[in-house]
């Protein structure tokens, strides 16, 4: 596998490919590959010419006491990884290339960024914005290709390119389960057997209020507490924040008649773990 570790070399093989007139899908990720990840990048390979997989664990986006420091990071299975699902290049920048030592320049979103995952990890998606932005910059993709599992990132990602007029087409995929419902997620690695048989429990939550939502329940208070009642089912579980939002506005709703995602994040032992299904039309995968 190809790799590329700096963003100029970056830059001057995206100009190359430009003028050899390919067209580039980006596979943004932070490493820790898996099947998730793998079905992206299958992905991307239907939408460009060439398909690039960065992978880089953006210190920008965890906050003190998070798992910064312990996230996954093996570059040889990541590329590994990558050859198998059709990627062409992994790009592989270091921290000291992607930001200058006092970083003072940011791309930030000043409502939704700040609600659910924005709320629990301060600054989180800010991080994420201003990385994304830069990994544009260094890829110059005309595609890129993210997973519906992160729905709150997915949705301010499309509303950063839409808002700042960046001319990258957003193509999102649904989320790879295990066989029985947890969504796959590099963080899966740091539970227990124990407490991964209890992981299952957000699936179950999201897949009770789906049920209901199928059988004729617009109630969000009722959705909501169904989904707290099959997470309670599980000891170790601590609910962090359970919510049902508008899938275009990505705000809260108290009776649904629109699109709607229900949304959660809940800590398995010190394991925080997030998912989402969406609620609308016939059942689908999310
Ligand atoms: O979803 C992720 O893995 C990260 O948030 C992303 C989009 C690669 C930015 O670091």
């Amino acid at each position: 596998m190809n790799v590329i570790y700096t963003v100029n070399a970056m830059q001057a093989q995206a100009r190359e490919w430009a003028r050899q007139g390919k067209t580039i899908a980006l596979v943004p990720t932070m490493g820790g590959l898996h099947a998730g990840h793998g079905a992206l990048i299958r992905r991307a390979g239907e939408t460009a010419d060439v398909v690039v997989v960065s992978v880089f664990v953006n210190p920008t986006q965890f906050g003190p006491g998070e798992d910064y420091e312990r996230y996954p990071r093996d570059l040889e299975s990541d590329c590994t990884q990558c050859a198998q699902a059709g990627a062409d290049l992994v790009f592989a920048p270091t921290a000291t290339d992607m930001y200058p030592a006092q970083p003072g320049v940011f791309v930030s979103e000043e409502e939704t960024a700040n609600t659910f995952e924005g709320a629990s990890r301060p600054g989180h998606f800010k991080g994420v914005l201003t990385v994304v932005a830069k990994l544009f910059w260094a890829v110059q993709p005309q595609v890129a290709v993210f997973g519906r599992k992160d729905a709150q990132q997915l949705w301010l990602i499309q509303r950063m390119v839409r808002e700042l007029n960046i001319p990258v087409q957003i193509v999102d995929v649904p989320t790879v389960r295990e066989a029985d419902g947890l969504a796959l997620s590099s963080r899966n690695a740091y539970l227990s057997p124990a407490q991964r048989a209890q992981a299952t429990c957000l699936y179950r939550a999201l897949q009770a209020a789906r049920q209901q939502f199928d059988a004729g329940e617009r109630d969000a208070q009722a959705l909501h507490a169904t989904m707290q009642e099959t997470i309670r089912t599980a000891p170790d579980a601590d609910i962090d924040y359970l919510a049902i939002v508008d899938a275009e506005r990505f705000t809260p709703v108290t009776t649904l008649s629109q699109p709607a995602l229900a949304l959660l994040a809940v800590r398995i032992g010190t394991t925080r773990l997030i998912d989402n299904m969406e609620l609308a039309g016939t059942a689908k995968t999310t």
